[in-house]
């Protein structure tokens, strides 16, 4: 257990991208009533991920993390939940295929809802209001009253996140997940798309082993893990007036947790040294992760390391890179090289998305498909050039076809951002390009699985 740590010794800290309640005794009555809910997740599905993750960092293992940028209270539908799982599932398979090696797959889902943000105030047409932080903090609307923080949205955020978690659940575990259909969506889906001759291969190579399998009796009746999987929940743990209130102390071990999701990470604005949030996570015994922009420094990072891991669990640390694509191949190396030379062991994983954000003439926040490929493809080379795993992927996306990103091989424009533009924060990939997305990160994978088999023999 962490030394000198309670759940509420981050207060002593310098706390950044929290709101300020204007009603305290509302805060604290919130809080109060969020503490005598049941945990959303236990520490032993906490550890078993934790356990998934340290082989990812032995090289046995890949990450898929995805989901919104930000959840919201708007689009929480069964549909939503149902098609960004399905994308994920679809995406494992791929991976699996490719690079022979598990997938864990972690959804930013069931509790995405606070948001750090670069200013205080967005100004519209001349007015100034407060930044919109979240469904877990305050409302898009842009109105005075819509801005101020309601303390009482974090009753709403944990009820919605107890329901996606239970229909997450019975996907994973009752029979939604079957491996022939998750491979026959994937198949239909190639079938309407322009890009699929380029695929095609993979897929059909996919559903012939999936058909040998069939011939020689391993089919989801006879094996009934082909018809489940796992499946673990995460976001940034912003907002922590709310994370503490869900951190409880496991009976088994007696260590806390934070039972919110089953893993947790800092974000690039709040992982500075002295921070309240670095604080809160070192001492709860979930996974978790640290967003590493361009700005963390080598010697910085094996500080917050130490910190946050100081008995060097394995499993414990994902760091999750976000350059932009034309940073990352000069700013990943020097921290590889610190964090191998130092031991701790890590997996790493790219977040190709908030390095590659511009503003289209259009006036949309947008992602082009090509620079996310273009840092994707930096992560790899940096990786084998330095001998390490390129260990996982972080993505923002959706299981809807939405028009937030522009390319892909459905091409979307900047023209065409406008038709079905739906993200309450950043712009996400669409059903097709994170399929899109995962047939190229499995080319990839299979070459470093090529490679490592050459280097053994
Ligand atoms: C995010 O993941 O939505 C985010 C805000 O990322 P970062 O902290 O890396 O900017
Ligand atoms: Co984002």
């Amino acid at each position: 257990m962490a030394a000198n740590w309670a759940p509420d010794s981050w207060t002593s800290a310098e706390a950044r991208q929290l709101p300020e309640y204007p009603d305290a005794q509302a805060l604290d009555a919130a809080t109060r009533t969020l503490s005598s809910y049941p945990p959303l997740v236990f520490a032993g599905e906490a550890r078993s991920l934790t356990a998934e993750l340290a082989e990812v960092a032995a090289g046995r293992g890949f990450l898929l993390q995805g989901g919104d940028c930000a959840e919201s209270f708007a689009e929480h539908s069964a549909n939503n939940i149902r098609d960004t799982f399905r994308v994920i599932l679809q995406m494992a398979v791929v991976l699996t295929f490719a690079s022979k090696l598990p997938v864990v797959k972690l959804g930013r889902m069931a509790g995405q809802f606070a948001k750090p943000r670069s200013a205080n105030t967005e100004v519209v047409d001349g007015v100034e209001l407060p930044s919109y932080r979240g469904d877990n903090v305050n409302d898009i609307a842009f109105t005075p009253e819509a801005r101020v923080p309601d303390p009482q949205r974090m009753l709403r955020s944990y009820a919605q996140s107890a329901a996606t978690l239970n229909l997450l659940r019975a996907f994973a575990q009752g029979g939604y997940a079957n491996l022939h259909q998750v491979h026959r969506w994937t198949h239909d889906f190639m079938g309407r798309s322009p890009w699929a001759q380029k695929y095609s291969e993979m897929a059909d190579r996919i559903g012939e082993a999936l058909d040998f399998m069939a011939a020689c009796g391993i089919d989801p009746a006879s094996v009934p893990q082909l018809a489940q999987t796992s499946f673990y929940t995460s976001h940034e743990a912003l907002l922590l007036p709310y994370e503490q209130a869900l951190t409880r102390q496991d009976s088994l071990t007696g260590d806390w947790y934070d039972t919110s999701a089953h893993f947790l990470w800092i974000g690039d604005r709040t992982r500075f040294e002295g921070s309240s949030h670095v604080e809160f996570l070192r001492g709860i015994g979930n996974p978790i992760g640290v967003k590493c922009g361009p700005s963390l420094e080598p010697e910085a990072l094996l500080r917050m390391l130490d910190t946050l891991n100081p008995g060097r669990v394995p499993g414990r640390m994902t760091l999750i890179t976000r350059y932009g694509h034309d940073k990352i191949e000069a700013h990943l190396p020097k921290l590889v090289r610190a964090v191998t030379r130092e031991g701790h062991p890590v997996v790493w994983s790219c977040d190709p998305m908030h390095g590659n954000t511009i503003k289209a003439a259009t006036g949309y926040k947008t992602r082009p498909f090509d620079r996310i490929l273009a840092e994707v493809r930096g992560f790899f080379a940096v990786h084998r050039a330095e001998g390490t795993h390129a260990g996982g992927i972080h993505a923002e996306m959706t299981g809807q076809n939405v028009t937030e990103c522009t390319g892909g091989a459905i091409d979307v424009t900047e023209q065409s951002l406008a038709d079905r533009y739906h993200t309450h924060c950043d712009p996400r990939l669409n059903a097709g390009q994170s399929l899109e997305l995962a047939f190229l990160l499995a080319e990839m994978l299979n070459e470093e699985m090529a490679e490592r088999r050459k280097a053994a023999a």
